[in-house]
């Protein structure tokens, strides 16, 4: 694994950091820029309905790149030995940052798949619940631990 780093390091860092762009830039695009415009539609069924629909775009686009990122991820750790060296805490809490936007991001899956269930059955105030949590907190909390995890990139590589 050390030897494939060393070889496609400029390629596996590059994939590493268009996965973040993307799944970071990708949140902050659908909370900042396209949740408001939904919310100017007036018929609260039409609104949930293409809420609901575009969460189901961003996380389909951004499931490979989590994976992308954690795949990379193990590259560096073992190319760089991070494990073994004094950036191990950075390293760790990168990891762990990883894991919790990785469990968040399942847990709005299927919070917007039972929304859409709550939807077909005309439930619209347990849509409007499941849907609600996700663009209040759960979106919110994964940008703001991208941002910390960039950081922790930037740090890095500028310890190298
Ligand atoms: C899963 C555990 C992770 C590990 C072990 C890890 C490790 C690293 C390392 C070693 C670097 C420096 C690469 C170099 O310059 O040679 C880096 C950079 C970077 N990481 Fe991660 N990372 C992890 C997760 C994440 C996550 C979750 C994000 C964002 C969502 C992220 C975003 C970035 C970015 C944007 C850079 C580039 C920073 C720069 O070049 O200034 N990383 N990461």
């Amino acid at each position: 694994m050390a030897e494939i780093f060393a070889e496609y390091k400029t390629f596996i860092i590059f994939l590493h950091v268009i996965s973040a762009v993307v799944w970071v830039g990708g949140m902050i695009a659908m909370r900042f820029a396209a949740h408001p415009s939904f919310m100017q539609i007036e018929s609260p069924a039409h609104r949930l309905e293409r809420i609901a629909h575009a969460l189901k775009g961003l996380f389909t686009i951004v499931l490979p790149f989590v994976v992308i990122l954690l795949v990379t991820a193990i590259f560096m750790i073992k190319g760089y030995e991070l494990s073994a060296s004094e950036y191990s805490s950075f390293s760790h809490a990168k990891e762990g940052i990883w894991s919790i936007m990785t469990i968040n991001l399942f847990v709005m899956i299927i919070r917007r798949n039972r929304a859409v269930k709550l939807l077909n059955e005309g439930d619209m105030a347990g849509a409007k619940f499941s849907l609600e949590l996700i663009g209040k907190y759960m979106v919110p909390a994964n940008i703001i631990l991208g941002i910390i995890a960039i950081f922790l990139g930037t740090t890095l590589s500028n310890s190298f």
